[in-house]
């Protein structure tokens, strides 16, 4: 985490007054109290102008306490609830948009097993009972909503890293393409991305949030993604950390039929 760039954040959701604001997960490094204490700081900041909805991601999971879910697995998420006091899995409705947030950071589970020992912890998964939870969410919702998930983990390979955060992405972007969800915010890849993944019914808008830590990929800035839904379209633009003015400036952008 870099001071500067959060208190930025902080100025830049006070003077626009986002509709909403979605933070992606990894609040924390270690999932250490006092990191959870910064993003509790953080949370409260941002919901004095806009309402915010949050995931967790991998780093904010205390998996230790339940490997391969054996264990107490509610105190995986223990800091969290306490730190944050908001659910895992929340949904955010303001008007014309629905946002319902899933959880992708499991800690180590029997379906993203590996051999590679750095990735244990780290890969996301999704379970179907997870996207059916979410398409009664959006149901509940007006008709003509804007339907987003937000969840931690990136479903396109990062250009850069050339992976995938998300264990059984094809499936989990059928089924997203089937509940007609129209975008999904992510994060995980450490460097910013905006796609249109096709289907044959409809299109899936993702967008990556870059990284606003030291850890951006390639040495490339840090950045935040803004993302406009109108009636006929929705544009996705990068916002890119400049050192010099210590704030983030308007960066590439991408427009798509609705
Ligand atoms: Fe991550």
């Amino acid at each position: 985490m870099v001071p500067a760039q959060v208190e930025a954040i902080e100025r830049l959701v006070a003077e626009q007054r986002f509709d909403a604001v979605a933070i992606s997960g990894d609040l924390t490094q270690r999932a250490r109290t006092s990191e959870y204490k910064r993003a509790a700081a953080f949370l409260q900041a941002v919901e004095r102008t806009s309402p915010a909805i949050a995931v967790p991601g991998n780093h904010d999971v205390r998996w230790w306490f339940a490997p391969l879910h054996l264990g107490r697995r509610a105190a995986m998420f223990g800091a969290w609830q306490r730190a944050l006091r908001r659910p895992i899995e929340p949904v955010l409705r303001v008007p014309g948009v629905t946002l319902v947030g899933l959880n992708t950071s499991q800690g180590i589970t029997p379906r993203t097993l590996t051999w590679n020992m750095r990735d244990l912890s780290v890969i996301g998964d999704l379970r179907p009972a997870q996207v059916k939870w979410a398409a009664a969410q959006f149901g509940g919702s007006p008709a003509g909503d804007a339907r987003v998930i937000v969840m931690h983990h990136n479903p396109v390979k990062g250009e850069l890293s050339r992976r995938h955060g998300l264990k059984h992405t094809p499936q989990i972007l059928g089924a997203f393409a089937d509940i007609d969800v129209d975008v999904v915010l992510c994060g995980h890849d450490h460097q910013e991305a905006i796609h249109e993944v096709l289907h044959t019914r409809r299109g899936t808008i993702v967008s990556t949030a870059g990284t606003v830590s030291s850890r951006s990929r390639g040495g490339r800035p840090s950045s935040v993604n803004v993302i406009d839904i109108g009636p006929a379209e929705i544009s996705v633009h990068a916002m890119v950390w400049t050192p010099g003015t210590g704030a983030f400036h308007d960066g590439p952008s991408r427009c798509f039929a609705r």
